[in-house]
């Protein structure tokens, strides 16, 4: 592994000209990690299969369409590593299953799978996976822009940024775009217990662009939609199944939940790579669970009671009939779904 710490809003050679949170360099996955942010500007490079499934188990690269550019470089490295066909397919079977929840990671691990089937160059696929989200997030965003109201608050949970893609973002996206057409729209952070993608990454992210933005405690969703404010509630997400149920970060179930009940408009935004057309409803995707520590732990100081028992699913399930509609880079989707 190679670490560089780099100095607030510089980025390392060959880095793309947006904001991205993953890109391939002379043989060598490059990532900013996101477990230091906004701290530190911490650029690690790694040119190891083992590295960078490790750093998708660990968070450092995080958000669904990233994992899936992750998945496919460290195919990518796996290919030139693994000594035989046979322990080539272990391999990429034990990337795909690094985190559950995602379908973009599968999936791209799927599509390198093929590449390599038929003979084509595995980093040239990996980076095509990655030229392909980004190209899907800008049209994500300039579908999604129109939906958005000429000014208001705009409300989102979790990170659905350019960290959580190639670039530029899904949730994110539609919210840069509608701020490029001239729309005059602040945005209202979420924090996102407990790893903070809200607070921590969203909140860096948007400065960085120079959009207002404002962090709230995850519980204070509800009572902002209902003063009236918020004018739209806009997230990613990790995987929609083919009725329209779409399973994003902890917590977004009750934005949706309180978005319906004081009839503010829930929109969710990914791209069709995050559709699992093999998941018939939301009740059978797999969420993932993760340690208890997230959670018991606040930094480095224990806020949970020693024999407390703690349950941590970092994901939960929205149902289509709460979703106004899915905007992806194809287009508006409005229910009933049937991808
Ligand atoms: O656990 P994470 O940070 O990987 O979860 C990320 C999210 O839930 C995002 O909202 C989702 O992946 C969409 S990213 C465009």
């Amino acid at each position: 592994m190679a670490v560089q710490s780099l100095p607030p809003g510089q980025r390392p050679p060959g880095h793309p000209d947006l904001l991205s949170p993953i890109f391939w360099r002379d043989g060598r996955v490059v990532m900013i990690d996101q477990r230091r942010l906004p701290d530190a500007e911490l650029w690690n490079s790694y040119d190891s299969w083992q590295d960078v499934a490790r750093a998708i188990a660990d968070l450092e690269v995080r958000g669904a369409p990233a994992i899936g550019c992750a998945g496919a470089f460290a195919a990518a490295l796996a290919a030139g590593q693994a000594s035989t066909a046979a322990s080539l397919r272990v391999i990429l079977r034990q990337i795909a299953e690094t985190r559950p929840t995602a379908v973009n990671l599968g999936a791209a691990v799927h599509r390198m799978a093929n590449a390599l089937a038929s003979g084509r160059d595995p980093v040239r696929e990996a980076q095509a996976i990655w030229d392909d989200d980004l190209a899907a997030c800008r049209a994500i965003g300039a579908h999604g822009a129109a939906l958005l109201p000429d000014e208001g608050t705009v409300l989102t949970h979790c990170n659905a940024g350019a960290l959580a893609t190639a670039g530029f973002g899904t949730a994110l996206g539609v919210i840069r775009a509608a701020i490029a057409a001239g729309k005059r729209l602040r945005v209202l952070c979420d924090e996102t217990r407990p790893f903070l993608q809200g607070a921590r990454l969203t909140a860096w992210e948007l400065a960085q662009d120079g959009i207002s933005a404002e962090v709230i405690v995850d519980g204070a969703a509800a009572h902002f939609m209902g003063t009236g404010e918020i004018v739209a509630a806009v997230v990613g997400a990790d995987r929609i199944a083919r009725n329209g149920d779409c399973a994003n970060k902890i917590g977004t179930l009750g934005v949706a939940a309180s978005a319906a009940f004081f009839n503010v408009p829930f929109y969710v935004a990914a791209p069709h790579t995050t559709v699992d057309v093999g998941t018939a409803t939301g009740a059978k995707i797999p969420i993932e669970q993760r340690a208890a520590e997230e959670i018991t732990q606040f930094g480095a100081r224990r806020v949970v009671p020693v024999n407390a028992g703690v349950r941590n699913p970092v994901f939960d399930v929205t149902p289509a009939r709460l979703v106004k509609a899915i905007i992806t880079e194809t287009g508006v989707f409005q229910g009933p779904y049937g991808f």
